[in-house]
Parts: structure tokens; C-alpha cells; sequence
């Protein structure tokens, strides 16, 4: 492929999506902000989990990451010159009510506020997620999602941004991948706060699930013309092999997956014909919860990064049915060891379209981590590249075959701080030397801005 033509054998402009559908970056407050403890800033528990030995690849943490908090000028101007006019970012919580709940941190709205017209100062419109995995630690002392308390904690945080932020952001998001971080923070203890088990997951999950309909109805109540989502993880699940054994495996594997925090959102209650351990929820359910659980999203934030291959087995509790890793199938992976599979998305936008309550979708993330060479000053990340625009290809088709989909944001803006895997995998658009924070545009990036002219 020709480096300085990459887009060569790629045609697509963003105009050919239509004149609504807008472009933009992703981007989520611990893994770029840094300023960890400034000013009166409470720790999170990912301050807390990245500070304990042995949790995070080679120990590394996001006391600084990409250091965006001092940096956001220069980085929200690099992003204009790419032509990039939205962009999504995250609140951190105790950032702007140090001890989760209480006193509002005068430091910390005014850095959010300085973020947020330094974007409009652009013509860059920012896209707002409430709660992007970074609780405040003070919170997880008392149980944190497992503990039903956290639903007017949420609450009031909620409060406190509308009403500081709702009259200049209108786009919301309200939870990132809540099965994310339940699953990999209340059930496998791989992400923070490293909690495991049943007992942790199932009461996390069920919180989660009515803070995100009570985030929406406060976002609607205080927030003028706002354009509501939440988003969720979700990959295309096939079964490994052709048997019956497998295919219902792999209609498990969906059940918790992609469909566990969506369906409750639209009335169709938790998917337990597939997963009947989320019988055991109902311990945690309240009367009027069923109700509350509700909520009539504007959008719906789909995050597709690969598919999944799914097999029966009898050693996995509660689900029997595993996951067969990419690595073992030979077939072409991120350095996630995701396997890269684009149709994955279309079938993901076809799935979430399906639902009679979804309304318009977005893809609020999708991006790939390769290894990325800096040479004489430039990277070409050719994989990168072939990879969005191989995605871009079936947002189009989906587009084009009537499916609602209105929106793409790549993950992500700069390399940044990628949770339990540290500094080693790269997602940007542009690389973060993390010892000098300069920045350099990689080809994809390049490729980007061009995508984006007009
Ligand atoms: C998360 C991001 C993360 C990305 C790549 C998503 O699950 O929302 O925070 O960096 O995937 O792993």
C-alpha cells in the first residue's frame, strides 16, 4: 500500500454518510487526564487499584497518562486542525465532589467548564459520559455498586453536572460498557476495584441498571433539548462449531454480553432464559424497580471492537460455555488479541436496530491497539488504518440498508492509559511519547483528517 495515498483502495468520504451523521473521537477521563491528586481532587478506584502492586501490566497507573488536564488546549486545537468536530469525553466523579457525595469541587467544575468552551471556542461539540469507570474510592469503602446506595449517590452526581454543564453539553451519555465494569471490576477482579464473585456482580449489576434509566430522566428533567445514550459493549457472537452444544452456547454467551443491560433498560427485564443465575438478581429487585429500570434513550452508544467465538463447556460455573481466544483460531488479531472481524459491527448496529425501543444508534467507539513504530519522526500504522476504514465500510452498509445508525466515534484521540494493560497497547489516532507528551500524528490520524475535509 501506498503510505502517503493510504486511502487508495478506499473511497468513502464522510459526506457520503449524510449531512446528520456526525464523526467524532472517544476518550474517557482516567485514561488521559492525569492531575490525579490536584487541588482538592478525592482518589478513585482506579487511583486506588492501579496503586497496588501486580493489578496493572508493569504497574503502571494514570497519575499523569496523557496529561490532558494541563494539555487540553493544545490537544483540542490539534483536533480541530484534524478536522475532527466532536468529541467525547468523560467526567471524572471525584474530580467535581471530592468524597463522592457532598461538597462540589469549585476547582473541578471550573476545569471541565474551561474544557467545555475551550471545545465550543473550536466548533468542536462535546459528548458527555457521566461515568466512565473512575468511582470515587470513598464510595467503593461503603460497597460501591454492590452497595444500593449508590443509586442517589449517582443520582445527585448526576444533579450536580446537569446543572453545571446541561446548558452548553446536550449530548449525554450516562454509563460506559456497564457490563465492563461489573464483569471485569465485581465478577473477575481484573479491573477495579478487583472485587469478584456472584455476591459482587449480581447487586452491581442490577444498581448499574437503574442508575443508567435515573441518570436519563435527570439529564431529561434539567437538561434543555438534551440528546440522550448510554453505551454498551457488544461483539457478534458465533458458535465455535456447528453442534447444537455450541450454538446454545453461544446464545449464553449473547445473553450476558450484549443483551443483559440493554433489555432491562427497554422493558424486557433481565435475559434469564439463557442465563438463569440472573434469577438470583431478584433478591436485589424492589417493587417499583421494574418501572425504574426504564428509560426511553434517544440513542443508544454501541462499542464494537471484534467477535466472539463461543464453545460449550461444563468447567465454566453458571454459564457453561467459554470463549475460544482469537490467538488459538489463527486468525488476524489486535495486539488485544481481538480478533479483527469487521462484519462484527454491522451485525451488532442489526441487532441493536432490532429492538423496538431503540431509536437511533451511534457508535460511540470502535478502533484497534497495534504495534506502532516511530520512524524518522512519523508512524505508519498501516493495520490501523485498514482496520477503521474496514469498519467505516460496514457502518456505511448499514447505513445504507436502512439500519438507524447515525454516528461514529473512533477510540481514540492520543495513545492513553489502557486499564488493566497499561501504556503497552495503542489505540490513538496520534501517539503519546508518555516521556515528553509530544505528540505525532500517525498515518490513520492523517488518513482521518482527509475522511473528515468538507
Ligand atoms: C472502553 C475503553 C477502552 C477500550 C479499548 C472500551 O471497552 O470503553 O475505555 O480503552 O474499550 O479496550
Amino acid at each position: 500500500m501506498d503510505l502517503n495515498h493510504p486511502q487508495n483502495n478506499f473511497n468513502l468520504q464522510s459526506q457520503d454518510f449524510g449531512k446528520d451523521f456526525v464523526f467524532g473521537v472517544s476518550t474517557a477521563a482516567y485514561q488521559i487526564e492525569g492531575a490525579h491528586n490536584i487541588h482538592d481532587k478525592g482518589a478513585s478506584i482506579w487511583d486506588h487499584f492501579t496503586s497496588k502492586k501486580g493489578n496493572i501490566f508493569n504497574n503502571h497507573h494514570g497519575q499523569i497518562a496523557c496529561d490532558f488536564y494541563n494539555k487540553f488546549e493544545a490537544d483540542i486545537l490539534l483536533m480541530k486542525s484534524m478536522n475532527i468536530k466532536h468529541f467525547r469525553f468523560s467526567l471524572s466523579w471525584s474530580r467535581i465532589i471530592p468524597n463522592g457525595t457532598g461538597d462540589v469541587s469549585t476547582t473541578g467544575i471550573d476545569y471541565y467548564n474551561r474544557v467545555i468552551d475551550f471545545c465550543l471556542e473550536c466548533g468542536i461539540t462535546p459528548w458527555v459520559t457521566l461515568y466512565h469507570w473512575d468511582l470515587p474510592q470513598v464510595l467503593q469503602n461503603k460497597g460501591g455498586w454492590t452497595n444500593r446506595a449508590i443509586v442517589s449517590w449517582f443520582e445527585n452526581y448526576v444533579n450536580v453536572c446537569a446543572t453545571h454543564f446541561g446548558d452548553r453539553v446536550k449530548n449525554w451519555m450516562v454509563l460506559n460498557e456497564p457490563m465492563v465494569f461489573t464483569g471485569a471490576g465485581y465478577f473477575l477482579g481484573v479491573h477495579a476495584p478487583g472485587n469478584r464473585g456472584l455476591k459482587n456482580f449480581l447487586p452491581a449489576i442490577h444498581h448499574a441498571v437503574l442508575c443508567q434509566a435515573s441518570g436519563g430522566s435527570i439529564l431529561r428533567a434539567l437538561v434543555d433539548n438534551a440528546f440522550i445514550g448510554t453505551t454498551f459493549s457488544c461483539s457478534q457472537i458465533t458458535p465455535y462449531r456447528n453442534t447444537p452444544r455450541d450454538v446454545l452456547a453461544a446464545k449464553k454467551a449473547d445473553a450476558l454480553l450484549n443483551r443483559l443491560f440493554i433489555e432491562p433498560s427497554l422493558g424486557l427485564g433481565y435475559p434469564t432464559e439463557y442465563v438463569p443465575v440472573l434469577n438470583r438478581i431478584e433478591r436485589y429487585i424492589q417493587p417499583e424497580d421494574v418501572k425504574n429500570m426504564i428509560f426511553d434513550y434517544d440513542f443508544i452508544g454501541v462499542q464494537n471492537y471484534t467477535r466472539e467465538m463461543v464453545t460449550h463447556s461444563y468447567f465454566v460455573p453458571y454459564l457453561q460455555a467459554k470463549i475460544v481466544k482469537a490467538s488459538k483460531r489463527h486468525v488476524k488479531t489486535t495486539l488485544m488479541d481481538w480478533e479483527v472481524y469487521p462484519p462484527s459491527i454491522y451485525h451488532m448496529i442489526k441487532q441493536f436496530n432490532a429492538y423496538k425501543g431503540v431509536k437511533k444508534i451511534i457508535i460511540t467507539e470502535n478502533g484497534a491497539a497495534f504495534p506502532d513504530m516511530v520512524s524518522s519522526g512519523q508512524i505508519h500504522d498501516t493495520e490501523r488504518l485498514n482496520y477503521l476504514q474496514s469498519h467505516l465500510r460496514q457502518v456505511y452498509k448499514a447505513k445504507n440498508d436502512g439500519l438507524n445508525v447515525e454516528g461514529y466515534f473512533v477510540w481514540t484521540f492520543t495513545d492513553n492509559f489502557e486499564w488493566a494493560e497499561g501504556y503497552h497497547p495503542r489505540f490513538g489516532l496520534v501517539y503519546t511519547d508518555f516521556k515528553t507528551q509530544e505528540r505525532i500524528v500517525k498515518s490513520s490520524g492523517k488518513w482521518y483528517q482527509g475522511f473528515l475535509k468538507n
